[in-house]
Order: structure tokens, then C-alpha cells, then sequence
């Protein structure tokens, strides 16, 4: 509980996380399997204000748009939606909800909150029947890793959970963001299964991010964290906040950083317990939640009953 508190008023070190995981992060370090070298320096005192125009300047979504080698020989031009992920809702969306996986969601009564939202984003393979009463029912963005797209056991071609909604997916590329080395050994090939899905349903919006984007946004959370962050991206629960922001005027993001409710079960959707899936070992999840909680101008209230940030869309910021 002392461990939430502080994680609560953004005081927490990774010294203070249990021995395993601290073990992980270490080994990830040493690792560096994508490559990184940073090359920016650390500020870590920036004001909320700065660090939202730091967010908003440096980190513009960006999504594969097909001019570039080697997609641009592949006809990834003409693949590609024709309107961008940044032009669906060109006035903005007024208000938003990021709804997290966590099992902390749990007896939340969250649904109905959650679903009177203008746009709801969720992750990967998070359902919501059966679930509606924490979670709600409605469903406007799906942000979908590459394993998503190439496990069978996800269904991707035929579930309904990946029907009807914006779908954004992607995959870890090296640092460089060096498109040809991606397409050559993607994470996961995401690449054959994009493809398919957009000659079947060439109607769905359905975006992959651009490398690039993700990297930016690491860069940006080390530059703003004491501490060495782990080499790898940020977690799809970061980067959909993000994409949020973007999109949005307004952002409540739902069981991020935890509530009273915090548990080691990973997924609410899942029997499986593991306190990496909340505080990170491959990803810098620790360090992203005290970006976030930085961010944050909901209440301390509404941080700690319902697990609930609240953060400005960034059109309404003023840089
Ligand atoms: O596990 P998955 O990536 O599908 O979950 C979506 C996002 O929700 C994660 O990327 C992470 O940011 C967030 N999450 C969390 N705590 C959990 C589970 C997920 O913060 N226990």
C-alpha cells in the first residue's frame, strides 16, 4: 500500500519494486535488443505545461503512409486509408476515454461513465461483454500489437472484437526507425496480415504507426526521467494516451495508474497474476505512469477511487 501512495503523488523509485522485477529491468537494459542510443539530455524539472508542449511538439502521431522505401515500391500508397488517422476527426472529439486492461478495473461500476464518453479506446484483445458494468460496451479505437495480428489463437480475421472500430497497430522496430530493416525482421510480420485485412475490408480505417512516433515518445520519457528507463517501446497503453491527445479535447484514462483496487491480476479478463503487467519489465511502464501522473489535472479523488487521469486534449493547450 506505502508503494501506491507514493505512486499516487509520483514519488516512486524502481528501487522501491520487488527484486524480480528489478532483476528484469536490469537484464533489459544490458539486452538493448532494439538498438537504442540515447542522445538527448535529461531535464527532469520541466512544468506540466512544458512537458505537454514538449509532448505535443516533438511526438505528432504519425502513421505509415506508404511514400516511403520500401513501402513506397510495394503500392503501400494506394493501400493505406485515404484519409489519415489525424483527419477522422479533424474539429476534435470532445471528450475521450482510454480504458486499460488492468484487473484493477474490477468492481470499478466504471461502464456507464466509461461509455458516456465521445470516443472510447481500448487494447489488443480486451473484451467488453460480459465485462460492461466495469468496463462499458463501447468501442471507437482498438490499438493492436503485432502479436494480435499473427497469433491464430486472437482470431484476427474474424472476431468481432476488431470489427467496426479504428483499428492502430504495431511493432517494435529498431531505434533507428530504419524502415527497410523493420520490413526486413519485424518483432512479429504484421506486415502480410495488414495487408490482407486491407483488401478484404478496405472500408475500416486501419493504420500502422510509424516507428518513429514510438521512438520519439521514448526519447521523451528518458529525457524527462532521473533514472536509465528500459531500451525497449512504450507500452500500447502509453502511446493510445497519446494518440488520444491527439485526437481529443479532453482524456480520462481509466485504471493507468492504479486505484485502491490494485492487483497482481494482469488482464480483468484473465486468470493470470503478474505485477510486471502493472509497474513493467520490458516496457518502461513505471516511468510512463509517472509521466503521466505529472500530467494529471483530475482530482486526487478520482485518482484514488477510481484509478482515473485526466489530461488536456492538445489542441486546447497553448505552447
Ligand atoms: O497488456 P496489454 O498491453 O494488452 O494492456 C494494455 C495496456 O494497459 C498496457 O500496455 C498498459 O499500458 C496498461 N496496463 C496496465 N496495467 C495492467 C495491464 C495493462 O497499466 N495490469
Amino acid at each position: 500500500r506505502a508503494f501506491l501512495y507514493r505512486l499516487w503523488k509520483g514519488n516512486v523509485s524502481s528501487k522501491m519494486l520487488n527484486p524480480r522485477l528489478q532483476k528484469a529491468m536490469k537484464d533489459y537494459l544490458t539486452a538493448n535488443k532494439h538498438g537504442v542510443r540515447f542522445r538527448g539530455k535529461r531535464e527532469t524539472g520541466l512544468s506540466r505545461a512544458q512537458l505537454l508542449c514538449q509532448l505535443r511538439s516533438r511526438a505528432p502521431v504519425r502513421t505509415l503512409d506508404g511514400t516511403e522505401a520500401p513501402f513506397s515500391a510495394l503500392g503501400w500508397r494506394r493501400l493505406v486509408p485515404a484519409v489519415p488517422l489525424s483527419q477522422l476527426h479533424p474539429r476534435g472529439l470532445r471528450s475521450c476515454a482510454v480504458v486499460m486492461s488492468a484487473g484493477s478495473i474490477l468492481n470499478s461500476s466504471l461502464g456507464e461513465e466509461i461509455d458516456s464518453h465521445d470516443a472510447v479506446l481500448r487494447f489488443n484483445s480486451a473484451p467488453t461483454r460480459g465485462y460492461e458494468k466495469d468496463v462499458g460496451n463501447k468501442t471507437t479505437v482498438r490499438i493492436i500489437n503485432s502479436q494480435i495480428l499473427t497469433n491464430p489463437s486472437h482470431h484476427f480475421i474474424d472476431s468481432s472484437l476488431y470489427k467496426d472500430v479504428i483499428l492502430v497497430a504495431w511493432d517494435p522496430a529498431p531505434y533507428s526507425a530504419n524502415l527497410n530493416l523493420w520490413y526486413k525482421k519485424p518483432d512479429y510480420n504484421l506486415f502480410t496480415p495488414y495487408i490482407q485485412h486491407r483488401q478484404r475490408n478496405p472500408n475500416q480505417p486501419f493504420y500502422i504507426l510509424h516507428p518513429k512516433f514510438i521512438w520519439q515518445l521514448w526519447d521523451i520519457i528518458q529525457e524527462n526521467t532521473k533514472e536509465k528507463i528500459q531500451p525497449n517501446p512504450p507500452s500500447s497503453g502509453f502511446i493510445g494516451i497519446l494518440i488520444m491527445m491527439s485526437m481529443c479535447r479532453e482524456v480520462h484514462v481509466y485504471e493507468y495508474i492504479p486505484s485502491v483496487r490494485q492487483t497482481e491480476l494482469c488482464h480483468y479478463h484473465e486468470l493470470y497474476y503478474d505485477a510486471a503487467c502493472t509497474l513493467g519489465a520490458y516496457h518502461p511502464l513505471l516511468y510512463e505512469k509517472l509521466l503521466v501522473q505529472r500530467l494529471n489535472t483530475g482530482t486526487q479523488g478520482d485518482l484514488q477511487r477510481k484509478g482515473k487521469v485526466v489530461l488536456p486534449g492538445f489542441q486546447t493547450v497553448h505552447c
